[in-house]
């Protein structure tokens, strides 16, 4: 059967990864979590003290650092390691999540993650979720979803995420994160989150999750079959 690429993005927390590790499972594909790389590379710069605006100083941490994906066969998830170390888990904690826009702006550390990236789904029958999936890593990809949600909804299942982990964090503070990150996301120079115009626009505020996998699922359906 025909394989096709399927891009979603948008900004923070409407459930762009959930969406997809979930389509990934019901299609029997690859799913890439592109954020979770970001993170990695920014739990790296923190671990490393390395600053960020030393353009020598970042090209080597790039060259040390090497990021995989495991499958996890006892919880079915997809887990990320840095460097061997098993990272999944801190690489979600606010204080990565409060470094990680400026870091992901850096152009030297979007040319490595897109490499990689382009890689992993160069056979197709991948589907990968971040900010510039459909624009820049995979502009051919047959399926592209634009994902949003209202603040109130993304916040509220953050935190319950964040809570199921033992993290304490308030609303506010979480608003305030996602705001800065989509305003640092949307208007950096390096691949900013764009809308592409041939994209879905999927808003899922009052959607239960089935039903926005359901959605993505038709749309796939209709680029494999068609
Ligand atoms: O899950 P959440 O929406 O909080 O964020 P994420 O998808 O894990 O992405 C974390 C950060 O990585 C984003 O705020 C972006 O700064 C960056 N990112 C990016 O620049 N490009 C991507 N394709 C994916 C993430
Ligand atoms: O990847 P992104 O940051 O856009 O969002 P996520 O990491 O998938 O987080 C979204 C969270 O909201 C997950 O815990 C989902 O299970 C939950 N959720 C959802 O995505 N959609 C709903 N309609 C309801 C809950």
């Amino acid at each position: 059967m025909k394989k096709i690429n399927i891009a979603i993005d948008g900004f923070s927390g409407c459930g762009k990864s959930s969406t997809a590790k979930e389509v990934a499972k019901r299609l029997a594909y690859k799913f890439i979590d592109s954020g979770a790389m970001y993170r990695a590379v920014t739990l790296y710069m923190l671990q490393n003290k390395v600053d960020i605006k030393d353009e020598a100083q970042v090209m080597s941490a790039l060259e040390a650092i090497s990021i995989d994906f495991r499958h996890n066969p006892q919880t079915g998830k997809s887990e990320t390691f840095l460097n061997g170390a098993y990272v999944e888990e801190e690489i979600r904690k606010m204080y990565v999540s409060e470094f990680v826009s400026p870091v992901a702006a850096i152009k030297a550390v979007r040319v490595a993650m897109v490499a990689q990236q382009q890689e992993m789904g160069k056979y197709r029958g991948v589907v990968m979720d971040g900010r510039d999936i459909a624009s820049v890593v995979f502009p051919d990809a047959e399926l592209k979803i634009f994902m949003k949600a209202s603040d109130e909804a993304r916040a509220k299942r953050r935190q319950a995420e964040l809570e199921e982990k033992g993290e304490k964090a308030s609303l506010e503070e979480i608003v305030k994160n996602f705001r800065e990150r989509d305003l640092q996301d949307s208007n950096r120079k390096e691949s900013p989150l764009i809308q592409v115009p041939e994209a879905i626009v999927i808003d899922t505020s009052h959607l239960e999750f089935e039903d926005q996998v359901n959605k993505v699922l038709t749309l796939a359906n209709e680029q494999i079959e068609g």
